[in-house]
Order: C-alpha cells, then structure tokens, then sequence
C-alpha cells in the first residue's frame, strides 16, 4: 500500500508520490480491484444448494466449483456438454467447433493471434484460455458478460459464439432444430433434460461441461502442500519473484491466478486509446462495458494455469512468448504515460540506490503502481520467472 512508501521518505519515495498521474492510476486500479475483490469474498465458496458432488472434483490447489442451482450437474450432462462443444453442427457451414478456437491441445485457445469465424471473418480479439474458466464471475476479456457474484455467466456466455457472424453464424433456433434431427442428440437431450434441445438447454449443457476444465495439481501446488521436490531450484526462485519482487501477485492471484478484476494490459498503451472510441476498438477493454474513461484499456486478469501450453499471450495476442511477457512487465508495460515526466531521473536515483535499498521500496511499493514501473530483473530473474510460468505452472493433467 502507498502508505508504506510514505513511513520512510527518501527522494525517492518522494518522486514516487509526487507522480499526480500514477496515483490517479492506481487509485482507479484499485477501486476496480477492490469491489471485484470485496465480492469474490463473499462468493469464495459454494452457494447454497449447489454443490460440486456430481461435477468434477477439483485437483489439488483449486476451490470446489460453484454450480448454479437451476443447472445441477450429472455425468450424463457432462457428457452431452462435451459432444456439442467438439461438434461442429452448431456453427452455420458445420465447420467450425467451440474446440476449433478453444483447442485442448492448445491451451483450451489458438496458435494465433485471431481466429477467422465460419464467413472468413477475422476476430476482434485472440480467444482466451477455458482452463479454469469455471471460477471466472465475468466472461470475455472486457468482462461484458456475467456479474460480480453471478454464478451462470457460463450459461449467458455459451449461446453468444454460435449466433456470432465472426465466429459460427447460427441462430440458435436452428442449431435446436439441427440436434433435435439427429436421433443420437435427441435421445440424449430426452434423457438428461425430459425434453427436446433449446437454445437454453444447449447452454446448460455446454456450460456444465466447461466447469469440468478443471487444471491444478500443478509441481507449484505440489511444492506449496510441501513437497519441496516439486519445483527445480530455477522454479522455486522464480516462484519467489512472482510473489515478491515482481509482484505479479498483485493481479495474478489466489488458487486460480486471478483476482477476476480489471487492470490496465501492457499490450496497447491507453493513451492512444481516447481519440479511438469506436464500439468495434477491442482494445477499449472495459471501458466499452463500464463506461468510465478510468477504465481504458482495462482487460481481465487472465488465469496463469498452464499458460506455456497456449501462446501468443494478451487479448490482442501481441506477445508471442513466456520470455516477451516478462520482458515486458520488466520495462514497466507500454504506459509510459503514467510515468511522472521526472521518470528518467526518478529511474537514475533509484538505480544509484545500494541493491538492498533498491529491493526495500521495490517491494514496499504498491503493487499497482509497480505494475506500471520497471521491475528491475536481472536476466537470470526474468528467466527464473519464465522457468516457475513454465515448470511450475503446467500439470501434468492437461490437456
Ligand atoms: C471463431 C472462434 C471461436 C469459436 C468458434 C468459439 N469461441 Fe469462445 N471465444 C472466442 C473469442 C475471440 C473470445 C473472446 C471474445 C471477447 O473477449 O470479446 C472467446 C471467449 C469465450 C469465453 C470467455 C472466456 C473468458 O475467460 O472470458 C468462453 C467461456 C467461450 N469463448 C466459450 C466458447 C464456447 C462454449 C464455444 C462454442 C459454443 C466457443 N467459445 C466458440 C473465439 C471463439
Ligand atoms: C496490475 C495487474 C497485473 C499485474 C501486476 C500482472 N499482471 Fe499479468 N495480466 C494482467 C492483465 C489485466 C492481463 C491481460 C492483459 C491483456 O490482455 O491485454 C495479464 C496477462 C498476463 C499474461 C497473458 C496470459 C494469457 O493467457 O494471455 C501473462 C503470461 C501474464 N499476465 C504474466 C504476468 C507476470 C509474469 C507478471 C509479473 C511480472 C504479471 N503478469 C503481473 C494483470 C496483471
């Protein structure tokens, strides 16, 4: 927290709290960060009547998984999830999959920056990871779908790529009709919903079997329940970075590596973004959904777990490696203008502190403004970093 930086005052710590700009930064990060973490506080756990004994258990490291009560799920359900999400018959041409753009084999996303829907369309955004997706409250990388505390953004979530032009351009009505064609489906749906397919039910299924994407017991969960085996030494130092020096914590936190908020990416510079505000400009982030110009340029924490297995990386997938991610975080990200104008001398000040100075206000600053300023990792830290992202985070389960 700033006041840290406050108790001791050096010039350095002084230029820190003079910067007018980072300030009004980090105050916005972290009012989006708190009320996303005051409500993730309340819905830690499983709701009501709805428990994770007919889902999947969750591995090691992760939290039992909330399903919504009007959802329930069974194995069967799971099952007939599975078939529709591998199925190209939801997509207009018979095509195009939910795996096309979300494949196991890739990280639950694509190879490339974006994916082309069934009309040649290129997508606005890089498809993001399904692992884990069960714990995210808020859907898409702007969060446009689902709400704080909400439990089925799955459900509201599963029919929008199917009726998308850009991904499979089919009314839902008629993906319906498609499965209530074929026998196979149509005795499924009998037998798990008493009922022919909907649009409502196609959700339900595909939703429940999403929660299933269950990705922990990784050597990292492994070497936290004690197992100091688990991890090579480069990991553990690595492990140690994320945690502390370089404050990835800050954001990437919790069982999933996600604080399900909203932070400004370090893929576009915001800056550039006010002069831009066409509903089509993807980059807006949050914005687009909030409304509040604090909010430019803010995407959602995506999930850590098994992030070696899916690259390029970002919602514009402009990093195409472990390595250029954090090199970039380690130049301080791309918004240069919220560094104070005095940054250059600020950096040389801190930079002629002794090395055990240096690290105190490192790690005593607020982990928002951190995010926003360099991280002063030696190559062998930021290869230590790669090697915990890597080693550490990758489980032997997946995909
Ligand atoms: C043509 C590619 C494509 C297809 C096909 C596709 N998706 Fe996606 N998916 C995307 C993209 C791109 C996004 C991100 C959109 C955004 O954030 O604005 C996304 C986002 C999502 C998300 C939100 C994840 C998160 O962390 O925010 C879920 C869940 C999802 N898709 C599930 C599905 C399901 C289920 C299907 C099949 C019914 C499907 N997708 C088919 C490209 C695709
Ligand atoms: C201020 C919050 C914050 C901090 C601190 C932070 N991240 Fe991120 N991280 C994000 C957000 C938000 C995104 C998505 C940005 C985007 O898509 O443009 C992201 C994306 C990523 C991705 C891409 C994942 C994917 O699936 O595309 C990686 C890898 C990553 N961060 C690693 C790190 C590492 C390593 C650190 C520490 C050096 C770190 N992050 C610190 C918020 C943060």
């Amino acid at each position: 927290m700033p006041i840290q930086i406050a108790r001791d005052r050096s010039p350095a710590d002084a230029l820190l709290l003079k910067s007018r700009l980072l300030r009004r930064w980090f105050v916005a990060a972290i009012a989006v960060a708190t009320t996303a973490a005051a409500i993730a506080v309340r819905f830690s756990g499983p709701a009501d009547g709805a428990t994770a004994a007919e889902g999947v258990a969750p591995p090691r490291g992760l939290l039992a998984v909330t399903h919504p009560v009007s959802n329930p799920p069974t194995p069967e359900k799971i099952e007939l999830g599975r078939q529709l999400f591998f199925d190209p018959v939801l997509s207009r041409d018979r095509t195009l999959s939910c795996a096309s753009c979300h494949d196991p084999q890739r990280g639950y996303s694509i190879g490339e920056r974006f994916a082309r829907g069934v009309g040649g369309a290129l997508g606005r955004v890089h498809p993001p990871t399904l692992v884990n997706v069960a714990y995210n409250m808020m859907q898409f990388w702007d969060g446009r779908i689902g709400s704080v505390g909400g439990d089925d953004s799955l459900e509201q979530q599963a029919l929008e790529p199917i009726r998308d032009p850009r991904e499979m351009d089919l009314d839902p009505e008629v993906a319906a009709q498609r499965l209530n064609a074929d026998p196979g489906y149509r005795r499924q749906f009998e037998a798990v919903f008493k009922g022919p397919a909907t649009p409502e039910l196609i959700a339900k299924a595909i939703a429940t079997f999403e929660r299933t994407l269950l990705f922990g017991d990784s050597p990292y969960d492994r070497y936290t329940a004690g197992d100091k085996k688990a991890m090579s030494e480069a990991a553990i130092r690595g492990r140690d970075l994320f945690f502390w020096k370089a404050t990835c914590s800050a954001c990437h936190r919790g069982p999933n590596l996600t604080d399900n908020a909203f932070h400004p990416g370090i893929a576009v510079r915001t800056v550039d973004l006010a002069d831009r505000g066409t509903a089509d400009d993807a980059d807006q982030g949050r914005f687009a959904v909030s409304g509040d110009e604090a909010h430019r340029g803010f995407f959602k924490t995506p999930t850590l777990r098994e992030v070696a297995r899916r690259s390029p990386y970002m919602h514009n997938g402009s990093l195409a490696t472990l390595e250029a991610v954090v090199a970039r975080y380690n130049e301080g990200g791309v918004d240069t203008h919220y560094w104070p104008p005095n940054r250059r001398p600020l950096l040389e000040q801190l930079m002629a502190l002794p090395s055990k100075q240096r690290e105190h206000y490192l790690k005593n600053a607020a982990p928002q403004l951190r995010a926003g300023f360099p991280l002063f990792l030696t190559p062998e830290e930021q290869q230590d970093l790669v090697t915990f992202l890597r080693e550490g985070l990758t489980s032997s389960s997946s995909p």
